[in-house]
Order: C-alpha cells, then sequence, then structure tokens
C-alpha cells in the first residue's frame, strides 16, 4: 500500500527537513556534524557561583512550627544502630570474599582459605611474589606471599594486573604497615595459584593505574576495576540500601510504579515515545489523515516511559497512607550540563494527611540518614575520594549532618538574591525577579555562599510549577519546596498536592493539559480526598553529593545522555 504525503503532514514536514538538510553543501554539512560530535559527549562548562559580597548578612528565616498541619515536630530521625549494616556473610561455594577476612581480620589467622578475584599488582622479589588480589568487595585487597616451593612458581611471577586468580593459602598476621593480616601461599601440598583468566598487559585498558574519568568512561565494562569507580559503585549500592532502611523504618510500603505510561506526571513533554509500529521503511507505518494511526500500535494509544513514578504512588498514598516508589524513569532532555541524565533512578515518597512542611522534615531525615549510613559504612572509599576526588569531602559531609536546614520562601530568596546583587554579586542571569525560575547559579548561591548548608526554597510562583501542586490562599503560587544543596544544587523538587477537585481541575485546564487524561487522578479528589505530600529526590546526585564527583555521568554504571546510549 502506497501512502501519500501532503505538504501539511507533520512527518511529510518532518522528513523533508531531514532530506532538506541531506541535500546541503559537503562542507555545511561537515561543518555541522563536527560541531554536533563536539557538543555530544562534552559538557557545558561549569556553573560559576559569585562569591558573597564583602560584609552581606541575613538573617535567618525563622520557621514557624505552627504552620504545620502536624503541629507536634515528627522527627523522622532512626535508633544509631541502624546506620551500621550487619556485615553480609556472602561467601560462595568454598570461596571467600575478601572483605569478609579483612572485616574478621586476625579473627581468619591460622585457617587454610581459597580467595578470587583480580590481581591490581604482580611483584616478583628474589623467591617470593607478592600479589595484591582485589575482588570488589572492599576497598583494600588482600596481599598474598607466594613461595617459589609452588610447583607453577614460574607462570605466577609472568602474571600481570587484571589477570584472574583463584588461590588458596594460610591466613597470617601481617608484617607490613596498615594490613592485619595477609595470605601465605607456601605449602605445595595444600596451597595452589590458580590462573583462571589472562589479561595482555599491552591491551588491558585499565592496567595504568590513574585515569581521567573521562577515559574510563569509554570502557564502561571494566571502569568497576579500578579504586575510583569501585568506590562510587559500592557507595551508590549502600544508598539504596539506606533508602530501603529509612523508608521501611518510617512505616513506608515500596510500591512498583510502572514503567510504561500514558500521562506526562511533570507537564513537560520531555518523554521518550514507546511503539511496535515504528519502522524504518516510513511506508510501513500505519497513518490515518496523515498522522501515525496510534490506535494500531502496541497499546492502542500513544505511551511513553515515564518521567516520575508520583502520580501512579499518589494512588496508593489515598490508601495505604505512607508510600515510596524508586525505579529508573527518563527524560528527553538535550541536556548537556553534570546534573543531567536522560536515564536516572528517582526516590519518590508520599504522605497522607501531611503538609509541605511535614514533607520537608521527612526529606532532611532522609538525606541525613544516607549520609551518616555511608559515613558509618563507607570510611574506607570515602577517604579515597576525599584524597583523590574531592578534597574535604568527609568534612563537607559531616558539615551536612550537623545542621539544621534552612526553611526559606520563594520570596525570601528572590529578595536575598537582589540584596546581594545591589552590594556587589555579578550573576551571568543579572534578570532577577520575582516570578522568575531561578538558575542553578541563584540556587546555588543561597545554599553555598549565604546560608552555608541545605536550604529548603519553597512556595514558588505557580507559573512556573506543575499543574498538580496545591495553590496557596492568595492564588499566587503553589506549595512548592526544592531542597537545594551547597556545591551540587537542586537535590530534591516536591510538593504539597492539590487535593481539592475544583481547584485541580482549573489548573490542568491553565497547563494546557487534558482533564480527560488524568481521570483516576481526578477519582482521588473525588473521593475521600485528603492532604498529601511527597517529593522526588534524584538517586545519581545524590551519589554525586556523597562521594563528591562532579560529572552526573561518573555515577552511574551506565550512563544515557543526549547522543550516547554505549553498552
Ligand atoms: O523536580 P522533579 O522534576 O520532580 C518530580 O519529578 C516530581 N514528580 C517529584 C515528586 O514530587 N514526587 O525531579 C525530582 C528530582 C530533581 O530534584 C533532581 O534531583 C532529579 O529528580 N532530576 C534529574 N536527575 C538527573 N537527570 C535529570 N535529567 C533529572 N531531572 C530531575
Ligand atoms: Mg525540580
Amino acid at each position: 500500500m502506497q501512502y501519500q504525503f501532503l505538504e501539511s503532514d507533520e512527518l511529510f514536514t518532518r522528513i523533508k527537513t531531514i532530506t532538506d538538510f541531506a541535500k546541503q553543501t559537503a562542507a555545511a554539512t561537515q561543518k555541522q556534524a563536527k560541531k554536533t560530535e563536539k557538543l555530544i559527549g562534552e559538557i557545558e562548562k561549569p556553573i560559576n557561583v559569585p562569591p558573597l559580597p564583602a560584609g552581606f548578612k541575613v538573617d535567618i528565616p525563622q520557621f514557624d512550627v505552627t504552620k504545620r498541619l502536624n503541629k507536634l515536630p515528627r522527627s523522622w530521625d532512626l535508633p544509631q544502630q541502624l546506620y551500621k549494616k550487619h556485615l553480609p556473610k556472602y561467601n560462595v561455594g568454598t570461596i571467600y570474599r575478601i572483605q569478609e577476612l579483612l572485616n574478621v581480620g586476625e579473627g581468619y589467622i591460622g585457617q587454610t582459605v581459597t580467595v578470587a578475584g583480580w590481581a591490581r599488582t604482580v611483584r616478583d622479589q628474589k623467591n617470593l611474589c607478592f600479589i595484591e588480589l582485589n575482588d570488589g568487595t572492599s576497598f583494600g585487597g588482600l596481599q598474598i606471599v607466594v613461595e617459589d616451593k609452588l610447583s607453577n612458581f614460574d607462570q605466577i611471577i609472568k602474571a600481570n594486573t587484571g589477570f584472574s586468580l583463584k588461590v588458596t593459602g594460610n591466613i597470617v598476621k601481617s608484617p607490613a604497615k596498615g594490613q592485619l593480616i595477609e595470605m601465605l601461599v607456601a605449602d605445595p601440598t595444600k596451597h595452589e595459584v590458580v590462573i583462571v583468566g589472562q589479561a595482555d598487559p599491552q591491551e588491558y585498558p585499565m592496567a595504568k593505574s590513574v585515569q581521567k574519568p573521562e577515559t574510563l568512561r569509554q570502557k564502561a565494562h571494566l571502569r568497576p576495576r579500578g579504586n575510583f569507580f569501585s568506590a562510587v559503585t559500592r557507595i551508590r549500592n549502600n544508598l539504596a540500601y539506606a533508602t530501603h532502611v529509612f523508608f521501611q523504618n518510617n512505616g513506608c510500603l515500596y510500591i512498583h510504579t510502572p514503567i510504561i505510561t500514558g500521562s506526562d506526571c511533570e507537564g513537560a513533554g520531555e518523554m521518550f515515545r514507546i511503539s511496535t509500529i515504528f519502522d524504518n521503511d516510513i511506508k510501513k507505518i500505519p497513518q490515518i489523515n496523515g498522522k501515525v494511526d496510534t490506535a494500531q500500535d502496541f497499546f492502542k494509544k500513544e505511551v511513553n516511559l515515564t518521567v516520575s513514578g508520583q502520580l501512579q504512588v499518589e494512588h496508593f498514598c489515598i490508601s495505604m497512607s505512607n508510600v515510596y516508589t524508586f525505579g529508573p524513569t527518563f527524560r528527553a532532555e538535550k541536556a548537556h550540563t553534570h546534573r543531567h541524565l536522560a536515564e536516572f533512578w528517582m526516590i519518590e515518597p508520599e504522605f497522607a494527611f501531611a503538609d509541605l512542611f511535614d514533607n520537608m522534615e521527612a526529606a532532611e531525615g532522609y538525606v541525613k540518614f544516607c549520609i551518616n549510613y555511608i559515613l558509618q559504612n563507607n570510611m574506607d572509599d570515602l577517604k579515597f575520594l576525599d584524597n583523590r576526588v574531592k578534597p574535604g569531602l568527609i568534612d563537607y559531609l559531616k558539615d551536612i549532618v550537623s545542621k539544621d536546614f534552612i526553611r526559606c520562601s520563594y520570596t525570601q530568596g528572590i529578595d536575598i538574591l537582589l540584596k546581594a546583587q545591589k552590594a556587589g554579586a555579578k550573576f551571568e542571569n543579572s534578570d532577577i525577579k520575582w516570578g522568575m525560575d531561578l538558575n542553578s547559579e541563584h540556587e546555588r548561591f543561597i545554599a553555598e555562599k549565604v546560608f552555608q548548608r541545605p536550604v529548603f526554597l519553597y512556595d514558588y510562583p505557580k507559573e512556573i510549577k506543575a499543574f498538580y501542586m496545591k495553590v496557596t490562599d492568595d492564588g499566587k503560587c503553589v506549595r512548592a519546596m526544592d531542597m537545594l544543596i551547597p556545591q551540587v544544587g537542586e537535590l530534591i523538587g516536591g510538593s504539597q498536592r492539590e487535593e481539592r477537585y475544583d481547584v485541580l481541575a482549573q489548573r490542568i485546564k491553565e497547563c494546557g493539559l487534558k482533564i480527560e487524561d488524568y481521570g483516576p487522578y481526578m477519582d482521588l479528589r473525588k473521593y475521600g480526598t485528603v492532604p498529601h505530600c511527597g517529593f522526588g529526590l534524584g538517586f545519581e546526585r545524590l551519589v554525586m553529593m556523597v562521594t563528591g564527583v562532579e560529572n552526573i555521568r561518573d555515577v552511574i554504571p551506565f550512563p544515557r545522555y543526549h547522543g550516547s546510549a554505549e553498552f
């Protein structure tokens, strides 16, 4: 069947644009390609946060607790013992994991055990061979000393960085500084070193000890073999674990919200379309009136990858009170910043019979719990990152957990920026006025320079926020909050939700959305509506804050961003 394209058709216009582009002169195309190539994979220049003008001071905004729906301050703090993870005992078959040996330490002295992992270094010294073996379970590896009595000693000393080895030996007290135990492989009748896999030192990409994160990103499959990315990975894992500990111990149910969805939660239209009818051969795409015939698609309508699990998690909140979701979210933003990915993970709790200020309490408790958890459980990784990635990282984290976060309204925030500007602060976007969407430089100036600690900015003009947020009594603002972190910027976005049917219907209209698309969401306001609130924390931004890593692409195993979906 042949399809006719009319000039006015959107699809036709797109095809025409592509064809026209292809027709451009070779030189112009090449120039364009070079420009695109430069942009893809590159990052916009870092944000410049102006220093505090000399003598500039503002009073800390006082927060009135009586403003809260639930008047008694309810602390989300959890008992200290929950910060400490019970150490996993994770041996596979007869193989011991190095973390367990190092943790138990002297308790293993005298025992014969088998370990397996990848050689970080292999050195031979007279009739001994020293191997540092790392299996990824802990920052430090196990030092192994092999004596030349072993029958394959000649092969062992030829091993290199990256070789996978299985070693059986005796745990002994280490004479070396900085380690309690090591393994001695000296008895040819009981001990052995098995070379499991080789790695040619000329070709092995991780052989060089220090490499730039940008270089490592090109080798995402081997990144975790090095100190940098394995430290990030262990911290990332523990932050996910701490998230569940925090919410489960605060009575929240984990709800698995869908990845495929028909509604755009943030209303920003930055969604990835899912379809089984698209074909490289345009003629095969079913059409109706010159448009793609979505009724013939898999779900018989247009669907996308979710940008947020919030709308669906709200359904469960309005029955089960305290809930949260933690899953991947997708945004087709062509952003080339340090802070944006096309695929990222988000934690979104939702609380019934609670308001914006209860929401802040929970968010502050959660972020502090996560930091404390890592300070307790990942000190070796943090020391490395403090040393190599961000000097002062450990003090920075300790400082965050030791202070009360500030609650400052958007209006107060604008006042502060205007005053600072008058006193001489130079912002790149100097057009500061009530109603504007703040840039990262403004947000960071408030958190980093003015208050020097995390800040909740709340009650934003409704024009710059999503449709579902509760309108304030004066009708100008919505009960939104952003948690701004020094050196990171926005970590959390949240709000009290509009629970009044009529007001919500009006907001949907104002935002240019169709009320029919939000039927179930409206129902929740029709049957037993309650005040409720929630927030979304970008998991990678949390990992960035805790590890001190500056680029979001270096805290996720397989980064996806505009122009790149490798591995
Ligand atoms: O502020 P956002 O867009 O809020 C929501 O999605 C709400 N539905 C959340 C809720 O109330 N349940 O996103 C929340 C957080 C941001 O503060 C940021 O940390 C992170 O998600 N985020 C991104 N992280 C990485 N890459 C991106 N492209 C991100 N966009 C948002
Ligand atoms: Mg936001």
